[in-house]
């Protein structure tokens, strides 16, 4: 009996309570077999309340991630891949990237099992809890301007975020975003060049982000949050998903006037606060005075010199 038959019983009765006997009479089942593809649905992202002994009640299904729902919502074609499990959704495009002419196309995992961060680091990617997700694109831009592309992700991230859940996210330097002072979202570009003719091959943009409550490790807890515990809401990650490539696509268009820098400036809280800056092994304390129009950091180190960084990461804040 599949999975969609015991789906379609709760659906039909939604909000009511229907008992797990009823169904698996209905279907000609055991009780048992009931209950486990119920745990698979509500795995899968389904809300349905299991009622003690009693039965279940089926709530809502926006926590399902959905390939037809995305791309009914984007503004430009895009293949739609959903997978249930992979190593890291970054790599899957990389490999497809590589062994073929593909182009435009969206991968996103329930889970990742070697979700892959920046400085290589491991990006925790819990089982529905979050969108973990990865675009490929063939952009017709040079070298200089590909530089940009990771600020113009966050900056089109951090737009879509507020836009579906009227929070105000905010960007730390390169490509962190923060909802009060913790982080829910980091993005991992990666590319191939073609140095003799100076453009891209292929980009592969992959954004992390927390959307529902999670039990964080000790050392996770004082860093990161979700948006269901910032903004006491349950988003659907489809609309999201589609909004996050609407608004890519839209600062792609216009990526030579270098509009999104002053979007991405706007939102960067790191601007006059002092903070430490690491690079390779290296930590420093510095001033942050600015970012220019290339998205790198102007900084004033304890020497009172200027210096300015393009890459590096910012360890924390300064009191
Ligand atoms: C960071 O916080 O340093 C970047 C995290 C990027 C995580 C995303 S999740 C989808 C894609 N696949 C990966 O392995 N990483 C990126």
């Amino acid at each position: 009996m599949s999975e969609k038959t015991i789906l379609e019983i709760l659906k039909d009765n939604k909000d009511k309570l229907v008992s797990g006997s009823e169904i698996a009479k209905q279907l000609n089942i055991t009780r048992s077999y009931v209950n486990k593809k119920v745990k698979e649905l509500i795995e899968n992202g389904y809300d349905i309340k299991t009622v003690d002994r009693s039965g279940y009640i089926y709530i809502s299904e926006v926590r399902v991630l959905n390939a037809t729902l995305i791309k009914e919502k984007l503004n430009k074609k895009k293949e739609v891949i959903i997978l249930d499990e992979v190593d890291s959704t970054n790599n899957y495009l990389k490999n497809l990237a590589k062994n073929s002419t593909i182009n435009n196309i969206i991968v996103i995992a329930c889970k990742q099992n070697g979700g892959r961060g920046r400085l290589g680091r491991n990006f925790i990617s819990t089982k529905n809890t979050g969108i973990y997700m990865s675009i490929l694109i063939r952009p017709d831009i040079s070298m200089e301007i590909a530089k940009k592309i990771t600020c113009l992700v966050s900056v089109a991230t951090s737009k879509a975020i507020d836009k579906i859940t009227k929070l105000d996210t905010q960007i730390k330097w390169v490509n962190d975003l923060y909802l009060n002072g913790k982080k829910i979202c980091g993005i991992l570009t990666e590319g191939s060049t073609s140095i003799e003719q100076n453009i891209m091959e292929y980009l592969v943009i992959g954004i992390g982000i927390n959307c529902y409550h999670q039990d964080f490790n000790e050392e996770l807890i004082k860093k990161a949050t979700t948006i269901e515990d910032e903004g006491d809401m349950i988003i659907s990650r489809n609309e999201l998903i589609s909004e996050i490539a609407n608004q890519i696509d839209y600062y792609l268009e216009t990526i030579e006037t270098n509009k999104f820098m002053e979007e991405y400036i706007k939102k960067s809280f790191i601007i006059g606060k002092k903070v430490e800056l690491q690079r390779g092994n290296i930590k420093m304390n510095v001033k942050v005075i600015d970012i220019n129009q290339n998205g790198e950091l102007v900084v004033v180190d304890e020497q009172n010199e200027k210096q300015v960084f393009s890459s590096g990461e910012i360890t924390r804040m300064v009191i």
